[in-house]
């Protein structure tokens, strides 16, 4: 990848082609239970190198504003919560959650109130989280209807991550498979995958292969990208697929199944989300011994929140005591993945590399984002998924009796 590609693919602050992009998607900001009560404090949010305020007014209306008041740029953060908007303290200029200005007490002209509007944008929740759209109002896309949303509330578990690294770092980590059978390799995780398997999976060793074929296939907002492996069951060779999905502009679906999202904060900061979800209820105790990282490892926020607090200064939390059973010395399935891509530097310098057959996936995102970011420079909208679409997406896995029948595994 040239240099030039890297910092394009990279950099998403405002009027940032990369940034426009992101700005034409929905994206998850906060989990749904950090999201403020009617009329209480807001929150501050920073994605996408811009600081934003969450509120909901008395009646439960969510807004999302910019954090700085239009008048002169004070942070309304300190804003009185007044019910029916946020009354900014230093000339008292108050805002409702549709950028309604309600009061100007400091202007003499009624009708400038009545003109000036806010800069806010469109929040919703849905599937435990709190979604925002801060792209222009007359591109706004279909509202997403991922499975996990239409399920009861206790079918999912949602969490979310803040890292020190550029956003892709953590999407490529969700896409290349071949890592999975060496870096996790005696991680707890995939011990409690195999109790977890079903009878016919029980005795399936996926990371008995680390060469597995990787094939892909493109649909309305992305591709579907498998992992294909020879396992062994009852003695006989079989084929055993994982099928991962990259949903633009940051999202994969990864069998377990789980949903990431990996929304930038800024250039060097990341906040990933992930949604674990089922058929029947999830274990949450479960999913918590899973996915969340233990003290040494990050500093808790709220309940389900975390900052991962591993960097070069402490070796990303590494212990070479324990390397003798441990081939990470990380000894936590997520430690390892977050420590390698933070181990790669805040943005990792992609025209160093030298790339095998296993990165076909990652490759493939890396270019359908640059296309789709050139071609809106040109004034060609990304294509997006309908809500309709978006209810079909997912992960999948399972025994296929010939490679080329893998995408059969998905509708399962
Ligand atoms: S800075 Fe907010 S009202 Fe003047
Ligand atoms: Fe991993």
């Amino acid at each position: 990848m040239r240099k030039e590609d890297n910092e394009y693919l990279t950099r998403v602050g405002p009027g940032t082609a990369m940034g426009n992009l992101l700005r034409r998607f929905w994206m998850p900001i906060l989990l749904e239970l950090e999201v403020p009560g009617p009329n209480e404090a807001p929150i501050r949010v920073r994605v996408l190198g811009e600081n934003f305020l969450v509120w909901r007014d008395a009646q439960g209306d969510l807004g999302l504003f910019e954090e700085h008041c239009m008048h002169r740029r004070v942070s309304l953060s300190l804003a009185r919560c007044e019910g029916d908007g946020l009354r900014c303290l230093f000339h008292g200029w108050k805002f409702d959650v549709r950028g309604n200005v309600l009061d100007m007490p400091n202007i003499r002209d009624p009708n400038l109130a009545q003109k000036a509007r806010a800069p806010v944008y469109p929040a919703r929740v849905g599937g435990g989280l709190l979604w925002v759209y801060l792209g222009p109002a007359d591109k706004q896309p279909d509202f997403p209807d991922y499975p996990f949303m239409r399920l009861p509330a206790d079918h999912s578990y949602a969490f979310r991550q803040t890292w020190n690294v550029n956003f892709v770092q953590g999407l490529e980590s969700n896409l290349d498979s071949s890592h999975i059978g060496i870096l996790h390799n005696n991680s707890a995780f995939f011990g409690e995958r195999k109790e977890r398997a079903t009878p016919e999976m029980r005795d399936v060793v996926v990371w008995d292969d680390d060469r597995p074929t990787i094939l892909a296939k493109d649909h309305p907002g992305g591709f579907f990208a498998t992992a294909i492996r020879n396992v062994e069951l009852n003695n006989e060779p079989r084929r055993y697929a994982r099928v991962h999905n990259f949903v633009m502009p940051f999202g994969t679906f990864v069998p377990f199944p789980i949903l990431a999202q990996h929304v930038p904060i800024d250039d060097e900061n990341t906040m990933s989300f992930g949604i674990v979800y089922d058929r029947k209820p999830v274990d949450a105790e479960w999913c918590r011994g899973i996915f969340e990282l233990p003290p040494y490892l990050a500093e808790n926020l709220a309940p389900r929140v975390q900052r991962y607090l591993g960097t070069a200064d402490n070796n990303w939390c590494q212990d070479r005591s324990v390397m003798d059973r441990s081939f990470s010395g990380l000894l936590n399935p997520i430690a390892e993945d977050m420590a390698v891509f933070a181990a790669m530097g805040p943005i990792t310098d992609r025209s160093k590399e030298a790339p095998g057959g296993s990165d076909i996936a990652v490759s493939r995102m890396r270019s359908m984002m640059i296309d789709a970011a050139r071609a809106l420079e040109r004034g060609e909208e990304p294509v997006q998924m309908t809500s309709r679409e978006s209810a079909t997406m997912g992960s999948g896995e399972g025994l296929v009796s010939d490679d080329d029948l893998w995408p059969e595994l998905l509708s399962r």
